[in-house]
């Protein structure tokens, strides 16, 4: 009998429950242990650990969120890098870990591996900015969100003749923005990857209002730079991350300015992150879930599970966290056949 232990760290978003109910489910079928960690680095260094049993994991598929719980806390910035792991890993008899978790937490993982931690890394994030898989887990549900956001938006938008800039999460990458952007017909996609005309894009917002559509979405990734320059944010996170935001309503004010209509701006903020996963995160996070679970019974470590053409492979966790994994200009291109 092996045991095993998966932790979920960094932010949450929907699939977790997935990876977690997968893990516990392919363990239990073959006689193997499962030992959840709370609370992300911050519940290992502290020895914060539950026994999962299959019961704990019925239901959960579902359920946005994490059941373990997450947080910023990095055992090299806020704790004694693997000391207190190692404590927790030794008296839990744990062989290896699943980390489910973002570029931060896979490169803390990375580094614990160096030191004698094995790990079997999962991507997850919203921003779908890891290198090494097609798509991150979270990603496809933060789209649907914010499409749904969109089409809402559009039709107040088009009774009130008015412009909207809505700002969505991503971090340095446009993916969420260009995705959703897509999606929901936004007249507009601004993302940090590519430089942005204020003058040109007012002109085309005024062209397409004198036609007749009398009003804009203006869809914004937070990490675009200010018109000034500079990414907006207030504080760093625990991660020592920047806490990225409020460059919706800079770019809203400036576009009012230019243009004359009215520009109201919504930040959606948290709500990408919330709620039920999409079917196709469901299934994602069970894949994944199963193949880390699998590489770890045997004996892989300082991997990473990922999408490739269909297939889950196992990439180098030290690869895929390296740089973040941004939009090609490119693939940005492709919006301007649908924007003013
Ligand atoms: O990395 C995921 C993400 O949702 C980013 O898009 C966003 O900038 C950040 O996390 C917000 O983090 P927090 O929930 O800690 O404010």
């Amino acid at each position: 009998m092996s045991t095993i232990g998966v932790m979920t760290a960094g932010g949450d978003c929907p699939g977790l429950n997935a990876v977690i109910r997968a893990v516990v489910a392919r363990l239990s079928a073959d006689g193997h242990r499962a030992v959840g960690i709370r609370d992300g680095w911050e519940g290992l260094m502290e020895g914060r650990t539950t026994e999962l049993t299959r019961d704990h994991v019925r239901g959960i598929i579902a359920r946005g969120g994490t059941i373990l719980g997450t947080s910023r806390l990095d055992p090299y910035v806020h704790g004694d890098g693997f000391i207190s792991i190692e404590r927790t890993v030794r008296s839990t008899g744990m062989e290896s870990l699943i980390v489910v978790g973002g570029d931060g937490t896979l490169r803390t993982a990375s580094r614990l591996e160096e030191e004698g931690l094995p790990v079997v890394g999962v991507p997850k994030t919203i921003d779908n900015d890891i290198a090494g898989t097609d798509i991150t887990l979270g990603y496809d549900t933060a789209v649907q969100i914010v499409t749904d956001a969109l089409d809402r938006l559009t039709t107040t938008a088009e009774s009130h003749n008015r412009i909207i800039v809505v700002e969505v999460m991503g971090r340095t990458a446009g993916w969420i923005a260009l995705g959703a952007g897509l999606a929901g017909g936004a007249e507009a996609i601004l993302i940090p990857e590519v430089t942005y005309d204020l003058d040109a894009l007012s002109e085309g917002i005024k062209r397409r209002h004198a036609a007749g559509k009398r009003y804009s979405i203006l869809v914004v990734a937070e990490g675009v730079p200010a018109p000034q320059g500079g990414v907006v944010s207030a504080g760093t996170d625990a991660f020592g991350f920047g806490r990225i935001g409020g460059v919706g309503s800079v770019i809203a004010a400036e576009v009012e300015a230019r243009t004359g209509f009215e520009t109201r701006t919504v930040v959606l903020g948290h709500l990408q992150r919330g709620g039920i996963p999409t079917a196709f995160d469901r299934v994602l996070g069970t894949r994944l879930g199963v193949a880390a679970t699998e590489l770890a019974l045997a004996g892989s470590s300082g991997v990473m599970v990922a999408l490739s053409n269909g297939e889950i492979v196992a990439v180098p966790i030290a690869d895929a966290c390296r740089e973040p994994r941004l939009v090609p200009p490119e693939r940005h291109a492709q919006a301007r056949w649908f924007s003013v």
